[in-house]
């Protein structure tokens, strides 16, 4: 052992280090299907919880007191490192993200910003500041994140979510120097914005590429995306932290994924953890991976879901029990409860 080998279970998780039970965290764990969070969301829009450190601080404690969770994730959202960029961002009660002025082609690219995180993120980097300085005692650890480059560039693309990605491919195919503008752009930013969340005490960094295995196969992955992921994680490296690589749809080539970078990997519902793991390696963590739709099954079947990905970890070093995806916000607060308990119970040592 050495003196600065981490204590909680996450972070030991992260780095493959024997554990006292397999720790648990659900992404999108603060949101709608808590009432704690419906009351302040019927006071403010999603923008001015996010923009207001305290309020963002608050949010993301929500979960942590409830819950016997192993990690914390900042409230915020992938979408506002556009803003500072030069997009016009709002989040539409019912309809989620829009974005008014999307880009359309090169000269809209030339015209993106690339500021650096204090300019126009500085309330998320105070609200990391204030919510790892209430969880150091607690010995719970905070993890910070943003979307990859690929997710971030459709939605500044389509203005808003897609369901074929039609805008985004096609300047991605016919205009590749635009397009390599673009990723670099993001890079710079989405780089320096996890820079500053790990400087302001966010002890883990995750990276979401939410749609890029909807959206690409295994040829385009490797070509429009791989290497500015690549380099994305690189510049992540001396911060010493753990980086999590987190994406969706990309089984069929997840090894291109893992040799991207990153120390944990995220796994969707879509593939069995075995065979994620199997794939991205048995040196490197795994964090996964039900359907997050089984938490509005009851109990009985819900446990079935949970088992088998137990099952599937097998035991082995590196496994964060997680959902393949955001948590529903018709999800019932007992269900989690159950859930994140029954995981300790069972993997207890
Ligand atoms: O995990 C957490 O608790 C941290 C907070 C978090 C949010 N969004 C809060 C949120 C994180 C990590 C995200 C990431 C995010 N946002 C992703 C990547 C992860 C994923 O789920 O794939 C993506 C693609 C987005 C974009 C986004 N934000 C969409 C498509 C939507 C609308 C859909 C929806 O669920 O309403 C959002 C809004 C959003 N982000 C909400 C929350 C709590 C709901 C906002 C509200 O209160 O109305």
């Amino acid at each position: 052992m050495t003196n600065n080998e981490p204590t909680s279970r996450f972070l030991r998780a992260c780095h493959r280090l024997p554990v006292d039970a397999t720790p648990v965290w659900l992404m999108r764990q603060a949101g709608r299907y808590m009432e704690e969070y419906r009351v302040l969301r019927a006071q403010y829009s999603m923008l001015e919880l996010i923009q207001t450190p305290e309020l963002a601080a608050e949010v993301t404690l929500q979960p942590i007191n409830a819950f016997d969770l192993d990690a914390a994730i900042i409230f915020s959202d992938i979408l506002p490192p556009l803003i500072g960029m030069g997009l016009n961002l709002e989040f539409v009660p019912g309809k989620g993200p829009v974005i008014y002025n999307p880009i359309n082609g090169p000269e809209d690219i030339a015209q993106l910003q690339t500021p650096p995180t204090e300019e126009y993120l500085a309330a998320t980097i105070a609200a990391v500041n204030i919510v790892s300085t209430e969880l150091a005692p607690r010995g719970i650890p905070l993890i910070g994140f943003a979307g990859a480059p690929f997710t971030l560039a459709s939605y500044a693309i389509e203005g808003g979510g897609s369901k074929d990605y039609a805008k985004t491919k096609a300047l991605m195919y016919s205009q590749p120097d635009a397009w390599g503008s673009l990723m670099e752009k993001l890079v710079v930013v989405q780089a320096d914005y996890l820079l500053q969340q790990a400087k302001a005490g966010a002890s883990a960094l995750q990276v979401f590429d939410s749609w890029v295995g909807l959206a690409l196969g295994k040829e385009a992955y490797g070509h429009y995306v791989a290497p500015y992921n690549t380099k994305l994680f690189e510049m992540l490296k001396p911060t010493g932290v753990p980086a999590v690589n987190f994406s969706t749809g990309t089984f069929p080539y997840l090894e291109d994924v893992a040799a991207c970078g990153g120390d944990v990997f995220g796994v969707d519902f879509r593939m069995p953890l075995s065979a994620a793991w199997e794939k991205i390696g048995y040196d490197r963590a795994i964090q996964g991976n039900i359907d997050p739709m089984t938490l509005l099954a009851p109990w009985d079947e819900l446990k079935i879901h949970i088992d088998r990905v137990l099952d599937e970890a097998a035991g082995r070093l590196g496994h964060i029990f997680n959902l393949g995806h955001g948590i529903h916000k018709t999800t019932p607060v007992d269900s989690v409860k159950r859930l994140v308990d029954y995981v300790h119970e069972k993997t207890r040592m």
